[in-house]
């Protein structure tokens, strides 16, 4: 393919000691006990990962973002760490970690793993010595320990609600067996909130970002990076009360728990850490906050680049796209970081059936749109024949095709680049994982629908999972969005992601967009640097494209007519 001389060539040698490499990155995002499972057992697994390289290089990613790996009981996929400077043996050893990213750094692909500071296990050493600690001791004072009200600390500090459902404060029992203290916990109960007024608990993780950056790790994707410190002082408001303060409370940043902004002192202190390295070490914050407050994570003396979610939550729609593009992009620019895109991850019902779903109408800007058509759906029931499929999949092809055209850094989630569907009724109530399901029953379904093992192949033991089954039921339709059959087709959703990521590495440079005139409110068309042209149809009238040479279309191009929800991208 040839293309006009583009600004700022990136060469793969330029890509492995730039300081920037991080600024317009694709980063899959792997969540390892669901990618590939090397020795049967059903959890996928650091050796099954090393296995996939070469199928990372020739997707063309430049980084991986990895879920949890640590050793954990698994309360909350991972995200409850018993130690976070090893291994969980179900996923293998540090031998094998090492192995990975030496793998994938020979392939030239960078590795970002996941920092989950606000809480530990209630596995982790300290939590286990906080429990056989007398109150008001050192011990104790590394997690959020209080005393309860009523006449005999019988209740709770305070009614708030926690993420999953349930309380925040879970009683504990004291080391002489009476009943003792509470703890704070944001989401599960397996999930202690850590003190981090405490120095310890401060110091323990520059360890933790050293021992890893000492392995090699280029980055870290830092969990809910906005809740680590608190203000519990005095007598807790009441849930009503925070609720009804609502947006100016969050906006003071004077919420008990929620992006306060001390926070950003300690992402100071990590920023001295990233900078002893060189390449220095990167950060991206994973923030649910007000859409103000966004860029005080993504500042270059803090983490230096936060998620934005805008995309993510919008419904398929040009208007919506256009906006959050733009107040994204100023965004950024403002604080020095580069901006951040996602459609799926974790977290999230996948966006191929997010936009199979019934439109949810438009949104006042920062609500929660597709993502709640979503839940709906896995609400309703999760069927499949719920979903208009093709229509799902083909918008998600188009927004992806969008995305990866926009500046900044793309991050994916594993299986959206084989379109996959979430899995929805094919759970049974019985195999599900999720905390959000157990702790909050009738008003969640949970998120082991995007967490079900990738099919590698049309049939066998887990569609090539691994030799011995799967820790979450595969549905039968598995077998035709899997890597094997998708690669011998030329129109499959992995043939484009390939497609795309290639070109995309290749035309990549400055980091400006200009919005062209289409003439129509439902299609969106935009230009990068060297006349690499974007254009989206979001409806249904086919439009006719502008001039140009055609790189890759999401859906095919008939007569230079680019069909409804779709995306083209041209040579101009
Ligand atoms: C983040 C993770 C999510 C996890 C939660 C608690 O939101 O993405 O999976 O449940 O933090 O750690
Ligand atoms: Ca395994």
């Amino acid at each position: 393919m040839t293309t006009t001389a583009i600004t700022a060539p990136r060469t793969a040698a330029t890509f492995q000691d730039d300081p920037n490499w991080w600024r317009q990155a694709s980063v899959y995002q792997i969540y390892p006990r669901s990618f590939s499972d090397s020795n049967g057992d059903g959890i996928g697994d650091l050796n099954g990962i090393t296995a996939k390289v070469p199928y990372l290089t020739e997707l063309g990613v430049d980084a991986v973002w990895l879920s949890p790996f640590y050793p954990s009981a698994l309360a909350d996929g991972g995200y409850d760490v018993d130690d976070y400077r090893n291994v969980d043996p179900k996923l293998g050893t540090l031998e094998d970690f090492d192995a990975m990213a030496g793998a994938l750094h020979a392939a030239g692909i960078k590795l970002i793993v996941d920092i989950v500071p606000n809480h530990s296990s209630d596995r982790h050493e300290w939590f286990r010595e906080a429990l056989a600690a007398p109150k008001g001791s050192a011990a104790r004072d590394r997690y959020i320990f209080r005393d309860g009200l009523g006449e005999n600390g019988e209740l709770p500090p305070s009614d708030w609600n926690s993420v999953f459902g349930g309380p925040v404060w879970e009683r504990i029992t004291e080391p002489d067996g009476t009943p003792g203290q509470w703890y704070m916990h944001i989401f599960a109960k397996e999930q202690p909130d850590l003190n981090w007024d405490n120095q310890e608990v401060r110091d323990d993780f520059l360890t933790t970002l050293r021992f890893w950056s000492d392995r090699g790790v280029d980055g870290f994707r830092i969990d809910v990076a906005h809740a680590l410190t608190k203000n519990l002082e005095g007598t807790l408001p009441s849930q009503a009360d925070l609720d009804a303060r609502g947006e100016a409370l969050f906006l003071a940043g004077e919420h008990p728990y929620w992006d306060r902004n001390e926070v950003h002192g300690i992402y100071a202190e990590w920023r001295k850490v990233f900078n002893e390295y060189n390449p220095p070490r990167t950060a991206v914050a994973e923030a649910w906050v007000h859409v103000d407050r966004r860029a005080r994570y993504a500042s270059p003396e803090g983490l230096g680049q936060a998620f934005n979610f805008d995309l993510l939550q919008a419904d398929f729609d040009a208007a919506q796209f256009r906006r959050t593009v733009t107040k994204n992009l100023a965004e950024a620019e403002a604080s020095g970081a580069s901006s951040t895109w996602v459609f799926s991850n974790h977290d999230v019902v996948r966006h191929a059936t997010r936009y199979g779903l019934p439109a949810t109408g438009s949104s006042a800007e920062g609500e929660i749109m597709a993502g709640q058509a979503g839940k709906r759906w896995l609400l309703e029931g999760g069927r499949q024949e719920d979903v208009n499929i093709e229509l799902g999949l083909r918008r998600a092809r188009a927004a992806s095709l969008l995305m990866f055209a926009l500046p900044g850094s793309a991050y994916l989630y594993q299986g959206e680049e084989l379109g996959l569907q979430e899995v929805g009724v094919e759970i049974p109530d019985s195999e599900r994982q999720d905390p959000s399901f157990f702790r909050n029953r009738g008003v969640e379904i949970g998120r082991d629908g995007c967490r079900v093992p990738l099919p590698w192949n049309t049939g066998g033991s887990s569609f090539g999972f691994g030799p011995g089954g799967s820790h979450l039921p595969q549905p039968e339709w598995f077998a035709g969005a899997s890597v094997e059959a998708q690669e011998q087709r030329a129109d499959s959703t992995l043939s484009l992601y390939r497609r795309a990521l290639s070109l995309r590495w290749e035309l990549q440079s400055a980091e400006t967009l200009e919005w062209l005139e289409t003439g129509r409110e439902d299609v969106l068309a935009f230009r990068r640097p060297n006349g690499w042209t974007s254009v989206t149809n979001f409806g249904t009238e086919p439009f006719a494209l502008p001039a140009g040479r055609l790189l890759v279309a999401s859906s095919a191009v008939d007569g230079g007519e680019l069909p409804g929800a779709a995306t083209a991208w041209l040579q101009a």
